[in-house]
């Protein structure tokens, strides 16, 4: 790994505490995109969105363990005055997007991070600055014990509204039945939140949706997805 440790230490991180694997393979290739993108379109520790210039007009939408960013190229595609913020802890999965946005002429409308997803809305964010927040196929951690290490928890539930603004959305996928009911129960009771189906229920599975990585991985192996959607309706949260 060339990465200097400066570097990594500005858009990579190694010291906080995260659930799931950071380290991997990362091609010549695409290490020298990292090294060309990175500091342009990264979101280093020190700075927050405020820092990152993005348009003043364009709606900001977050999508949150973007893998091997299927979903971020083809949101961005289809929503070409948004820019998105991917965030994803997997420096493989970083690499591998930084140079599918490139190719596709869409890296620019991007702001990139490896930073787990609670530092960067914590710190990174501030309150009501997103219009959206998509995460699809989160970790689905099966064992009881290592539920506490699922994304979506009550805390994280709260301090993603509070980063969306008043009508901005949440859109969540799985393909793990109990795991999407574990998310549709936590966001069907997190104040100020609107679950676009009911209560209770899912949306249906949009026509021109693309099938991420893990969409059909559960596909091969028999199951199908369950999808939500949520609107923040008031600030009283
Ligand atoms: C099961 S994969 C799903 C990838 C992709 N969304 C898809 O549908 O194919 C979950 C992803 O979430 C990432 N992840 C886990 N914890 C994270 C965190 N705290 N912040 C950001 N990404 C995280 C993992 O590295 C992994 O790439």
């Amino acid at each position: 790994m060339r990465l200097s440790k400066e570097f990594r230490e500005q858009f990579s991180q190694q010291e906080m505490r995260t659930h799931g694997r950071k380290n991997g393979f990362v091609t010549d290739g695409q290490e020298k995109r990292l090294l060309q993108w990175l500091p342009k379109i990264g979101l280093p520790k020190g700075k927050t969105l405020n820092d990152a210039n993005i348009p003043e007009q364009s709606p900001i939408v977050m999508e949150i363990g973007f893998g091997n960013g299927d979903f971020l190229v083809h949101t961005a595609q289809n929503h070409s005055d948004w820019t998105l913020i991917g965030v994803e802890i997997y420096l493989p999965g970083v690499a591998k997007a930084v140079g599918r946005l490139d190719d596709a002429g869409l890296i620019e409308q991007t702001r990139i991070t490896q930073l787990p997803a609670q530092y960067v809305l914590e710190h990174q964010v501030q309150s009501e600055q997103l219009a959206g927040i998509i995460v699809n196929h989160p970790d689905p951690w099966p064992k009881a014990k290592h539920h506490k290490r699922r994304i979506i928890q009550k805390d994280m539930a709260r301090l993603m509204v509070s980063r969306l603004q008043v009508g901005g959305f949440i859109q969540l996928a799985s393909d793990i039945e109990e795991l999407a009911e574990w998310m549709r129960d936590i966001l069907d009771n997190t104040q100020g939140l609107r679950n676009v189906a009911g209560k209770g229920a899912y949306v249906q599975r949009e026509d021109d949706r693309i099938f991420t990585k893990f969409e059909q991985r559960g596909l091969n192996a028999g199951r199908s997805s369950q999808f939500l959607h949520y609107v923040k309706e008031s600030d009283d949260i």
